[in-house]
């Protein structure tokens, strides 16, 4: 039995997926750690899984009408969406993330999620083509911006014979993101404070023209969001992004690299530094005071690079304050596993996070990463999830490397 489960209480909201029928496994499992589960079925719910085996594997009764007068009398539906620790949405059908991130309140489910102030967690769970439509795709950044974590989906065999994203979690990883989240009630990450990058840099060329790079800031901008809601204190040093800053996260905005590496190093010492960033390996030597003319002799073919300072590495061999854990990241093209390799011995970072950026993959920009956990015991291949994913996971892992050092020097 896991201490982060013992006696906590857990708000299961089922809807209406195929998916449903794995909730029964969740239950067992979460059940069998020490934890209380209260489940809500939605209307639709009820045509997957039945109310006798959802009561009969909680040992509670099964709620789903908001307007049943008993249940109402016996805890309310405030009460229901309060006397919790975590709600979990599984599997979040299309229909509940749109009507969550548009703060419907039309049954119980939704009115529960309207009403609550405890954490939610979603395990998203539809057809391909469902969740990559535009409408899922905006749903699901609001509600990421919301503050909703989410566990998967995975990308694997979907009910109606196609393969591809859209499967829900398995419930032993969401048992685990479940147990992530308890732990954050707690503030695994409490007293730590991290740094961390994100965004590319701008390398001016003349007042009005730079050098950059197709980076979104979408990943390091969700690890931050998800480190700060560990409890951890999080500076996020950003370079020029369409992003919002992350909620509880203090965020310094930069342009070029030099200003990253100056802003990283005002805010030595930090427990873990992270660089998410995309910092450009080069900059103009001379950047023009004024604007290049179209017809100077200057033209940009003419331009003069020299190399930019390397934050990963100053970070990582940073004599006195040279963080805890440093982690970087390797966005290649090819030879993933060798080439991150070579970088984190290259570097003498502790970790890194390979990815593969090769256009095909859509991973710059996009909304999706398949990381490998490159360490100097070995590596880890992670399925492709969501960014918001990847950042609860590797939140996840800091704070276990930290538990796992405080038990050793105890
Ligand atoms: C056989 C079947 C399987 C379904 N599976 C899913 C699913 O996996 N994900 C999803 O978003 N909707 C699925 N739907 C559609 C939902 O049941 C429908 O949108 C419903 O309104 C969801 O209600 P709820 O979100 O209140 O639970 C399925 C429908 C049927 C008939």
């Amino acid at each position: 039995m896991n201490s982060e489960f013992k006696g906590k209480r857990v708000l299961l909201i089922i809807g209406g997926g195929i998916a449903a029928y794995k909730c029964l496994d969740l239950i067992r499992r979460l059940r069998e750690q020490g934890a209380v589960v209260r489940v809500i079925l939605t209307a639709s719910a009820r045509q997957f899984v039945t109310e006798l085996s959802v009561a009969t594997l909680s040992g509670e009764k099964v709620h789903g009408d908001l307007f049943d007068l008993t249940d109402e009398l016996e805890i309310g539906h405030i009460q229901l969406a309060r006397d919790t620790d975590l709600v979990v949405v599984a599997p979040a059908t299309a229909n509940l993330m749109a009507r969550m991130a548009h703060g419907l309140a039309d049954d119980l489910a939704t009115t529960a999620l309207l009403a609550t102030d405890k954490p939610v967690l979603i395990a998203p769970a539809m057809n391909t083509r469902m969740w990559e439509k535009p409408a899922t795709r905006r749903n699901l950044a609001r509600l990421i911006d919301d503050g909703v974590r989410t566990v998967g989906p995975n990308e694997g065999f979907l009910a109606e014979g196609e393969s591809g994203m859209g499967r829900m979690a398995e419930p032993a990883e969401i048992l685990a993101a479940i147990g992530q989240c308890l732990k954050a009630g707690a503030g695994a990450l409490a007293g730590k404070r991290i740094l961390i990058t994100s965004g590319p840099t701008w390398e001016a060329i003349d007042p009005v023209r730079y050098i950059a790079n197709r980076s979104s800031g979408k990943q390091g901008h969700a690890i931050a969001a998800s480190l700060a809601r560990l409890g951890a204190e999080v500076v996020l040093v950003s370079g020029p992004v369409a992003l919002p800053d992350p909620q509880g996260v203090r965020t310094i905005r930069v342009e070029s690299a030099r200003q990253m590496l100056e802003a990283c190093e005002r805010e030595l010492p930090v427990d873990a530094a992270i660089c998410a960033a995309a910092v450009a390996d080069w900059r103009v030597e001379a950047e023009a005071g004024q604007k290049i003319k179209k017809k100077a002799k200057s033209a940009p073919g003419g331009l003069n690079l020299v190399e930019n300072p390397d934050i990963l590495a100053s970070l990582s061999r940073h004599g006195a304050h040279r963080p805890q854990l440093v982690i970087g990241f390797a966005a290649e093209t090819e030879n993933l596993i060798e080439h991150a390799r070579v970088k984190l011995t290259g570097k003498g970072c502790d970790w890194i996070l390979a990815n593969d950026v090769s256009p095909a993959r859509g991973v710059l920009g996009g909304d999706e990463n398949t990381i490998h956990l490159v360490t100097a015991g070995g590596s880890e291949a992670w399925p492709k999830m969501h960014k918001s994913a990847v950042a609860e996971a590797l939140a996840g892992r800091i704070a276990d490397h930290f538990a796992t050092s405080r038990k050793a020097a105890e």
